[in-house]
């Protein structure tokens, strides 16, 4: 694997592959000192043309716990207020040497031209409205910790799916791993087309919710929308918000997830959102080790986890050298 521009590039396998590595990671992020060397040498850069506060620290944290360089790009204090473009913008960044950028843009597409043009291996880590593969795979993650599997569990995304890559991105993987997606919003706030989308689809949550393993609610993203898609968010609430009595109504095995960042009040109740079945603190602790499986298996080749490129003189080296009489003092 070269980029990770979208779920579509890994399949189901690829998928396995990143949860399996992320288990690794999951035990060296619980060590006393969370950091292996895999990455030594290496420079992970974040360009990030939106903003973020999740997905930019939990990558900088990923990449310096395997002793990656990271470097921070932010538009508001860039030449991109100057009106440099994003190929200039990576013609720079490349030239000081980099190894991995990690982009969000506000437009689809931007990560794959950056793939295209650049010589660094490329996450996408949000483009417009089009996929956030890193957010899917923390998703599968958390919901294999929980569940155990996603096979054949029944999986609710509400809300807006329209201008939401996260429910792109997690329809592909959660089908991949054998989930049954309904998706749930007014028509408003669906895709003009759900044309080859491998989904159910509903404009009633309180019908949805007794056959629910697992609830996914997604933000209300007003900052895409260019006109009034539904009567108030006061009305949003009342139909597709995840209210104390909606809850109440989930059974107590279900999950209840939110990417972040919510709207409490909107989307989901402010008491909901703490319960014990509303994994969002999970989601963001398991966004580390993921992430740190994909930079592992983009950068990482040539060496292993279990293996470690060794300091180049440890005691163990001179003590092989004395036995066999050739250290020379
Ligand atoms: C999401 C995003 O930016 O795509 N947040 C995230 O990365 N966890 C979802 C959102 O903004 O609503």
């Amino acid at each position: 694997m070269r980029h990770l521009l979208s779920i579509a590039d890994l399949g189901a396998d690829g998928i396995e592959e990143i949860l399996r590595l992320t288990d690794s990671f999951v035990e060296v992020s619980a060590r006393n000192i969370p950091k292996v060397p895999v990455l030594r040498g290496k420079t992970v850069v974040s360009l990030f043309y939106e903003d973020s506060t999740r997905t930019r620290l939990s990558f900088e944290a990923a990449a310096k716990r395997l002793s990656a360089d990271t470097m921070t790009f932010s538009v508001g204090t860039s030449s991109v207020k100057k009106g440099e473009s994003v190929r200039d913008t990576l013609q720079t960044i490349e030239a000081m040497g980099v190894d991995a950028i990690v982009v969000r843009h506000g437009s689809a597409g931007v990560p794959v031209q950056v793939a295209r043009w650049g010589t660094s291996a490329v996450i996408n880590a949000g483009d417009g409205w089009h996929e956030h593969p890193t957010q899917a795979l923390l998703d599968c993650y958390t919901i294999r910790q929980r569940l155990g599997s996603l096979a054949g569990r029944s999986i609710a995304i509400v809300g807006d799916i329209k201008h939401s890559r996260v429910a792109r991105s997690d329809v592909l993987a959660f089908t991949a791993l054998g989930a049954e997606v309904t998706l749930v919003a007014p028509p408003t706030l669906l895709p003009p087309s759900l044309d080859g989308w491998p989904v159910k689809v509903s404009h009633d949550l309180d019908a949805v919710l007794p056959t629910t393993d697992v609830a996914y609610l997604l933000r209300m993203q007003q900052e895409r929308m260019t006109e009034a898609l539904v009567p108030s968010l006061r009305e949003y609430s009342t139909c597709y918000g995840m209210t104390s009595a909606r809850a109440d109504r989930l059974a107590d095995t279900s999950l209840i997830m939110h990417p972040g960042p919510m709207n409490r009040g909107v989307e989901i109740a402010a008491e909901v959102a703490d319960r014990p079945n509303a994994t969002v603190v999970d989601q963001v602790r398991n966004g580390v080790p993921v992430r740190m499986a994909v930079l592992f298996l983009l950068l990482g080749s040539g060496s292993t986890l279990y293996d470690p490129v060794p300091d180049p003189a440890t005691p163990d080296d001179e003590t092989e050298h004395d036995e066999h009489g050739s250290a020379g003092a």
